[in-house]
């Protein structure tokens, strides 16, 4: 079979980026500009400065994509740009490029979905990998528990019902001052810490989550005590997080009789989280979770999931949108 090479392209919400992947799961190029110095100062990301930045670095960054994986444009077969969920300003930069990219070359489009691409990003880490797995997307919008069925087939099984666990982790930063983006920097000084304040559980009902208790009780907790160990409240609210984490995942794996789980998304990149899904393989489970480089935002899963979705048959044509609020498993 002849090989595929799709270019991926990412601006959902503060990094550009632009990959050259090969049959869904080599990656020749992985070119990523992350805005976070931009954002920093803000303490947070600001939509309107978040879409002109792509703007300004979109054309060098796909060149540069091309350039890394020694191929040409007309090499490319598949032009694939996330179209949702995201900040719609910053979704629209990659839509149109890609759009005026695919007019220009006669190339197909393939917009897809970013959350997708977080769980294809497991395929690249991962050659053997193959669905059904369950997959537990942990990012900074989105916790969701999904059976994969197939590469283009997805039930969601459990949410959050309120923040997502990676809002939770940039707010506790936030809040005990550890500044933007918290979830690495609560990573960090975790690993100083223990685990020894009692914090409410971030469950809910059936295989739902909420974080927003156990954020507000950190909230409250420093400003009664701002003298309270900083460490052992991030290992504490690791350690609380996890734990329902993996609550929640175990019977999601109980209730569809499947023995693998992946994870995916920016907070699949926290070492303490990693650890303790990796010990349920002592249980018999398979663990699998992406190269830390792929777990936050990158166009080479964009690129993957892009694959699956063009040797399934789905193409999109020129009236491709970006959907901010994009479900799972939707195609349009
Ligand atoms: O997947 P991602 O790059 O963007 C979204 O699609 O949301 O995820 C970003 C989130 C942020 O909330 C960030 O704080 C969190 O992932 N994150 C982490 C770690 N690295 C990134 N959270 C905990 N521990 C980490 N090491
Ligand atoms: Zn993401």
């Amino acid at each position: 079979m002849k090989d595929i090479l799709v270019l991926g392209i990412e601006s959902s919400c503060d990094e550009t980026s632009a990959a050259v992947v090969k049959n869904g799961r080599e990656v020749l190029s992985n070119v990523i500009n992350s805005q976070i110095r931009i954002h920093e100062k803000f303490g947070g990301v600001v939509p309107e400065i978040a879409s002109r930045s792509h703007t300004e670095v979109i054309n060098q960054v796909v060149k540069q994509a091309l350039k890394d994986a020694n191929v040409k444009l007309e090499d490319i077969d598949v032009i694939c740009p996330t179209y949702g969920p995201g900040l719609v300003g910053a979704l629209l930069v990659g839509v149109s490029y890609a759009k005026a990219l695919s007019f220009s070359t006669k190339k197909p489009l393939v917009g897809v979905n970013h959350i997708e691409g977080h769980i294809a990003a497991n395929y690249i880490t991962f050659k053997e990998l193959e669905p059904p797995f369950i997959c537990l997307v942990i990012s900074g919008g989105h916790t969701h528990l999904i059976h994969i069925k197939s590469y283009t087939d997805f039930e969601i099984l459990g949410r959050t019902k309120d923040d997502a666990v990676g809002e939770a982790f940039d707010k506790v930063a936030r809040v005990v001052g550890l500044g933007y983006p918290g979830g690495p920097k609560v990573d960090n000084l975790a690993k100083q810490g223990k685990p020894n304040i009692d914090l409410p559980k971030a469950h809910t009902e059936g295989l739902n989550f909420s974080f927003s208790g156990i954020k507000t009780a950190i909230l409250n907790m420093y400003h009664k005590n701002p003298d309270i160990n900083k460490a052992d409240l991030c290992a504490s609210f690791e350690k609380n997080t996890a734990e329902v984490l993996i609550k929640n995942t175990l019977e999601a794996l109980k209730q569809t009789g499947l023995k693998k789980v992946a994870l995916a998304g920016g907070v699949s990149a926290n070492s303490y989280i990693r650890n303790e899904f990796y010990k349920l393989e002592e249980m018999g489970i398979e663990v699998y979770y992406p190269d830390l480089k792929l777990c936050t935002d990158n166009a080479a899963m964009i690129a993957s999931a892009g694959y699956y979705s063009y040797i399934n048959g789905r193409t999109s044509d020129l009236t491709l949108n970006a959907i901010p609020n994009l479900k799972i498993g939707e195609f349009k």
